[in-house]
């Protein structure tokens, strides 16, 4: 058994599982207006957390006090997704909360942000609707709340886009799609016999640094090694998002080809 299921084991049974009634009342003593609680509790119902019985409590009640919690924040996450955490602050995203610092916002960014973001901190939450935990919206609407490079906006008209928009009904986003997450959060698998479950690596800058990283980590699940080069360095093609083949021929390719041509030639004669 690993680590990760563990300390979920252990944090289903040791949190109480309230009812939904006891909390309600000492939520709205605290000034939550009645409506909002409705409305979480709705999101909340037909999400993974509440099939996995994770409750109001799990998240609204301080671990070490017991006390109610208005509006936690990502320390309430940790409990049960310490690989999230641990990856999501070592990324651009993240790392000023590594640092002790505030949380990033779009009014730091050197990259074009969206004018009505410009103060929407940093968080777990900014991605995640906290209560209805739907990966399919955080895996491209909610970096686009923020993001408003022409890269960014050009991911709509590419074919990964069509790919995405055509499983939007499932529960998570499909292995067959390309979501601006499949390339910048790429998942990878982790356990081993019948215990191997997907994660995301929220380190939002480990595929983009060296370049070609996001080759073999992502493309290389669909596309060729060629194809994929050919992809990744071509300036406009990023630019574009992707929205037409390549047309560059890395140099080296040419050279590995002409290189094999030669040697076959030699072997033949
Ligand atoms: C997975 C953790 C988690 C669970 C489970 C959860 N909440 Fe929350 N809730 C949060 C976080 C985090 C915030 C703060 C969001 C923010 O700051 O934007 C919050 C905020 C709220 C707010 C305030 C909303 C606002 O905009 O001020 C209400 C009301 C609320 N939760 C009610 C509930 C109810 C009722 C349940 C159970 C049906 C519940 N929550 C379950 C994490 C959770
Ligand atoms: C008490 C443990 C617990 C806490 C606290 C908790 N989660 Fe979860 N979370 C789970 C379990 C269990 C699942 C379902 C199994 C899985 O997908 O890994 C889950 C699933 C998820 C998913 C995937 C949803 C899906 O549809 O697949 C997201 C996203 C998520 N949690 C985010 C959060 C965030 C953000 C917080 C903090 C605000 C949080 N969780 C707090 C236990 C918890
Ligand atoms: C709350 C706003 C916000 C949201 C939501 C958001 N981002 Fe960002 N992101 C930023 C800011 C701010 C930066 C820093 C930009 C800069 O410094 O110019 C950034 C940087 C990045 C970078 C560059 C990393 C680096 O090391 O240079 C990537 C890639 C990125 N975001 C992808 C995403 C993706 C993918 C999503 C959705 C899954 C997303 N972002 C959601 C605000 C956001
Ligand atoms: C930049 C946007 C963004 C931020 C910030 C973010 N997430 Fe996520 N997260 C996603 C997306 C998108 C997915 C689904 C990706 C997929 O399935 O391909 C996801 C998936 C998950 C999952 C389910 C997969 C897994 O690894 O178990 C959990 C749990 C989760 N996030 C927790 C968190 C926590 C905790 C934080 C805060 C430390 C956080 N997320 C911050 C975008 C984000
Ligand atoms: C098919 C993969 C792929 C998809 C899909 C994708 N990107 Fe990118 N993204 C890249 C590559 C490659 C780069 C450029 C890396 C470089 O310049 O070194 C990049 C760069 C970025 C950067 C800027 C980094 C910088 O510092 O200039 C941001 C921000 C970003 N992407 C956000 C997004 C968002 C938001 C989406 C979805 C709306 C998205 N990307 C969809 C592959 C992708
Ligand atoms: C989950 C599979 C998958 C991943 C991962 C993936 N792609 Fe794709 N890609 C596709 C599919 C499917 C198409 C559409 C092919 C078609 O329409 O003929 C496509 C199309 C393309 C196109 C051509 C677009 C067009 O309109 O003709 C380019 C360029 C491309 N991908 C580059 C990349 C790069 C670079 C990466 C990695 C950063 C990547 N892809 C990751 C599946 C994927």
């Amino acid at each position: 058994m690993n680590q990760q299921f563990w300390q979920r084991a252990i944090a289903l049974l040791v949190l109480p599982l309230c009812l939904l009634g006891s909390w309600v009342l000492p939520a709205q003593a605290d000034g939550l207006d009645p409506a909002q609680v409705q409305e979480a509790t709705q999101l909340w119902q037909t999400s993974a957390h509440a099939l996995n019985e994770v409750n109001c409590s799990s998240c609204h009640e301080a671990s070490d006090t017991n006390e109610f919690v208005a509006r936690p924040g990502s320390e309430s996450c940790q409990t049960c997704h310490q690989q999230d955490v641990d990856t999501f602050l070592l990324g651009k995203h993240g790392i000023r909360m590594l640092e002790g610092d505030t949380p990033l916002t779009p009014a730091m960014a050197r990259l074009p942000m969206q004018p009505g973001a410009m103060n929407l901190q940093m968080t777990c939450n900014s991605c995640h609707d906290v209560h209805a935990v739907n990966t399919v919206q955080a895996a491209v609407d909610s970096c686009l709340t923020c993001h408003s490079d022409t890269h960014s906006l050009n991911y709509e008209n590419s074919s990964h886009a069509a790919l995405f928009a055509a499983d939007r009904s499932l529960p998570r986003p499909s292995a067959a799609s390309v979501s601006c997450a499949t390339c910048h959060l790429p998942r990878h698998e982790v356990g081993s016999g019948d215990n191997v479950f997907t994660q995301v690596n929220h380190n939002n800058t480990y595929t983009l640094l060296p370049r070609d990283r996001m080759v073999k980590d992502v493309c290389m699940n669909c596309h060729g090694m060629e194809y994929s080069y050919n992809s990744i360095f071509d300036d406009d093609l990023v630019e574009a998002n992707f929205d037409a083949p390549p047309t560059l021929a890395l140099e080296t390719f040419e050279m590995v080809r002409a290189f094999d041509e030669r040697r076959t030639g030699q072997g033949d004669s």
